[in-house]
């Protein structure tokens, strides 16, 4: 007896298929395909067909006679989005630090004075694995409800290697435990702990020698990211601590020149690295050689909008040929949200990227920047059926209408999870 599930007259099919290989770029990530009342097949958990729905019908209807269906009239279905930047795993909030930045306070004038990202390391260490497991999965069930069906998890709030284990497993627990797919960042170099602050270089040895084999011997993490900012690690302590992890089998990720021009772009395209996020403020130089070395352009502007601070220019990038991914950067200081179709409206609104754009940016482009394009992204056959079902009858009222969740129906292969 086979699983099956016949999601039909769906007013628009987003299958955003043909970029399975290789990451969208320029005009390619305008390529979403659209069909007009389609259909998607599903079979144990995997798209066995999608097309119109007549044409589906008329060429499974045995199957279909036997498959529970969902009927999605009006609506718009598209592949189960993706967020491949979160800081997903980690302990309380911090409002009190937006009041201060509403008072005109800097985020980095927080971090420097003992708050920011150390205020939740605080949090996160004195956490049990038990609270860090029930706040994490909550956050997990919100990004379901929110249509987003895998998600990249870091690390970084551990700052030892006891506690950076401690966030790795409970993220490991949760891949086994939760719907939500969830691919995991060693991301030890976060901050510098306020204890090694006059002694930054024994800080960055111990994620060198200590943490990188720790993690890549309990196979805890696919990727290794680096907070490279002035006052945070240098680009010559990210290429260290990258080149360390390459070595471990961990693929370098990093948050680059998101507060000021520091030489991240470039230090990614050095390192070979599968993307660079934020990029705020990267230079034309560093764009140039991110489209040369095939980098991906993992934004944020969630983040942009609550530090109040400059967007990345998406619209250069992407007319420059780098392919660019979509993120919530869901943290408790610099993005506080869990809703990817926000973010979505502000790539058209605020980084001059088009409704199709921004689509391909939170579906094939972000599986690129995890790895995981061979799986998911897109609706095609062979993939796996996590697919969302927006309320809306067509997806250029997903980036008009915002601000709203317009999340129908979440399936997670082939099971709906959201209701
Ligand atoms: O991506 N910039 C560094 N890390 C996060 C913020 C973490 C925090 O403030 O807790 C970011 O913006
Ligand atoms: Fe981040």
């Amino acid at each position: 007896m086979t699983d099956l599930l016949f999601i039909k007259h769906a007013a628009q099919l987003i299958t955003v298929e043909g970029h399975s290989e290789k990451p969208a770029k320029k005009q390619a990530m305008s390529e979403i395909t659209v069909i007009e009342n389609g259909a998607v097949l599903v079979q144990d958990g995997k798209v066995l067909d999608v097309g119109e729905t007549s044409a589906i019908e008329a060429k499974y209807s045995e199957l279909i006679a036997t498959a529970n269906h969902i009927d999605a009239t009006n609506k718009t279905v598209t592949p189960g989005l993706i967020d491949p930047h979160t800081h997903l795993v980690h302990a309380g909030t911090r409002e009190n630090e937006y009041a201060m930045r509403l008072q005109g306070k800097t985020y980095m004038d927080i971090m420097n004075a003992g708050g920011g990202i150390h205020a939740t390391t605080r949090a996160t260490q004195e956490a049990s694995f038990e609270q860090l497991y029930a706040e994490s999965k909550a956050r997990l069930d919100k990004f379901l409800t929110h249509g987003v069906t895998t998600v990249e998890a870091k690390s970084g709030y551990g700052l030892s290697l006891e506690h950076e284990i401690k966030q790795l497993e409970v993220s490991k627990k949760l891949q086994q435990n939760h719907h939500m797919d969830i691919v995991s960042t060693f991301m030890g170099a976060h901050a510098i702990p306020l204890a090694d602050k006059d002694d930054p270089e024994r800080f960055v040895d111990q994620v060198i020698d200590e943490m990188i084999p720790e993690v890549a011997r309990r196979g805890l993490a696919t990727f290794n990211d680096v907070f490279c900012e002035r006052g945070v690690f240098t680009p010559e302590q990210s290429r260290r601590i990258l080149e360390a992890g390459k070595e471990h089998g961990l693929i370098p990720k990093i948050h680059a020149d998101e507060i000021e021009p520091y030489g991240g772009a470039e230090l990614a395209a050095e390192v070979g690295a599968i993307s660079a996020d934020h990029l705020l403020r990267a230079s034309s130089q560093g764009i140039e050689q991110m489209a040369e070395r095939d980098v991906i352009a993992v934004l944020l502007p969630g983040t942009a909008f609550f530090l109040m601070a400059e967007f990345a220019e998406a619209r250069k990038m992407i007319d420059r040929g780098v392919a660019v991914a979509l993120s919530t950067d869901a943290n408790p200081g610099s993005s506080p949200t869990l809703s990817l179709p926000f973010i979505m409206n502000l790539g058209c609104l605020k980084m001059g990227m088009t409704p199709e754009e921004v689509i391909t940016a939170t579906t094939i482009n972000a599986a690129h920047a995890i790895g995981r394009a061979d799986t998911i992204g897109s609706l095609e056959k062979g993939k796996q059926a996590d697919i969302t079902i927006f309320d809306v009858p067509n997806y250029l009222t997903l980036s008009y209408q915002y601000g709203m969740n317009h999340v129908d129906t979440v399936i997670k292969k082939g099971i709906p999870v959201v209701i």
